[in-house]
């Protein structure tokens, strides 16, 4: 109920900000520097301090949801393995065997209770142990119970499953979330289905994030595809911890809420107005009933580049082949805005920044959003935890 009242006054301000042709608005505007996106260093700090600290929501419990499921990706350049035991419980591991270092898996996700080492056959069970090692009898004796494949901090929580890129790191997820999943958990996303997704790669990463968390560029740039349903440059800004809950008001916003009891707003979700879920730092939900999409997006090899996986999910699996077809559709469809129009001005933008034609990019009093997940980045990059955290 507290959540349902919560998004009850996000309703209320799009419908003013609607109303008064306004939208959040913070008092300052702020800069950030070209060389946040062109950086090595800063790009090296970014992987080190938060990539390889914070819990990155690496994989949802919809696409490893049967008992011996796994999933392999890499993550900025790491190989990962992640598995649900017969426990039920999900691990994750670097996807090295303990011999000479080649992958235990493949990408790609799929069912397997063990793992076998494609170079000389080595096998591990899905808790992570050394089960066999090929012809002991020629290799030798090795100390089976030390050369188990190296675990990452991992936990899973209303449907995402969440790992620290570095073994031994202490996970807080209660703490670090702060109170970020409940809707998910209200949508009880942990029984939704995966229904496929498209990889795409784009300029840096932060420029390709930022582009997330406003939209103030909805009509300039997606005149044809996204401000048909949703009005440009009004939005309203939470934040839960380093996370946001964006929301944006649908062209129908006035009519749809208003022929409604105030009441009822905060079921309305969807129907008049839409969220975007920023978990910091790198992952946007986008939850609708027809098609949902959680983009990962990663640093890429260097400053200039980043890789993002856009996935997709139902409450329920196609229904056939048609249902299937339908939702293929809907993929490639959201592929096309995010590449041909976002990802395609991050480049321009990331010639533009290497130019050196200011020394800063400008965010306005309307790009709330984007100022704080910079603070937040400025923050966690410090490590200096007597510093006050930023606040919306
Ligand atoms: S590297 Fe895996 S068995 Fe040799
Ligand atoms: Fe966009």
């Amino acid at each position: 109920m507290k959540n349902e009242a919560a998004l009850q006054n996000v309703a209320e301000k799009l419908v003013e900000y609607a109303s008064e042709g306004t939208t959040f608005k913070t008092d300052k505007i702020t800069t950030v520097p070209y060389a946040a996106y062109t950086d090595k260093d800063i790009w090296q700090k970014e992987v080190d301090n938060i990539f390889k600290k914070l819990p990155l929501c690496l994989a949802t419990t919809a696409e490893l949801k049967e008992i011996n499921s796994y999933k392999a990706m890499e993550a900025i350049g790491l190989p990962i393995l992640m598995t649900r035991g017969k426990d039920g419980k999900v691990r994750a591991f670097l996807n090295v065997c303990a011999h000479r270092g080649a992958p235990v898996a493949n990408n790609g996700c799929g069912q397997k209770s063990r793992f076998t080492c494609k170079y000389h056959g080595w096998t591990y069970t899905n808790t992570g142990a050394l089960m066999g090692v090929s012809e002991q009898k020629t290799f030798g004796e090795i100390k089976k119970e030390s050369r188990g494949l190296r675990e990452l901090p991992c936990e899973e929580k209303a449907g995402l499953i969440f790992v620290i890129l570095t073994p031994g790191e202490h996970m807080e997820l209660n703490d670090f979330m702060a109170g970020m999943l409940e809707d998910l958990e209200k949508a009880n996303f942990k029984d939704w289905a995966y229904l496929g997704k498209r990889e795409i790669e784009g300029a840096n990463w932060k420029i390709a994030f930022d582009g997330y968390l406003e939209g103030y560029h909805f009509s300039q740039l997606h005149p044809e595809t996204i401000h048909p349903r949703t009005i440009s440059n009004l939005t309203h800004y939470e934040a839960f911890g380093p996370h946001m809950r964006i929301g944006f008001a649908q062209t129908e916003i006035k009519e749809k809420l208003e022929s409604q009891p105030k009441e009822s707003w905060g079921k309305m979700e969807n129907n008049g107005f839409d969220f975007v879920r920023i978990l910091f730092p790198n992952v946007s939900i986008f939850l609708a009933p027809e098609i949902t999409q959680i983009a990962q997006l990663f640093p890429g090899e260097t400053p200039d580049k980043n890789k993002t996986i856009l996935n997709f999910y139902r409450k329920s699996p196609p229904k056939d082949d048609e249902d299937k077809a339908g939702l293929e559709g809907m993929m490639d469809f959201l592929k096309m805005v995010v590449l041909e129009e976002d990802y395609m001005i991050g480049d321009l933008i990331q010639k533009g920044l290497e130019s050196g034609a200011h020394e800063s990019i400008i965010l306005g009093q309307n790009e709330r959003g984007n100022q704080f997940f910079h603070e937040c980045l400025a923050w966690y990059i410090g490590g200096d935890k007597n510093i006050p955290k930023p606040t919306l």
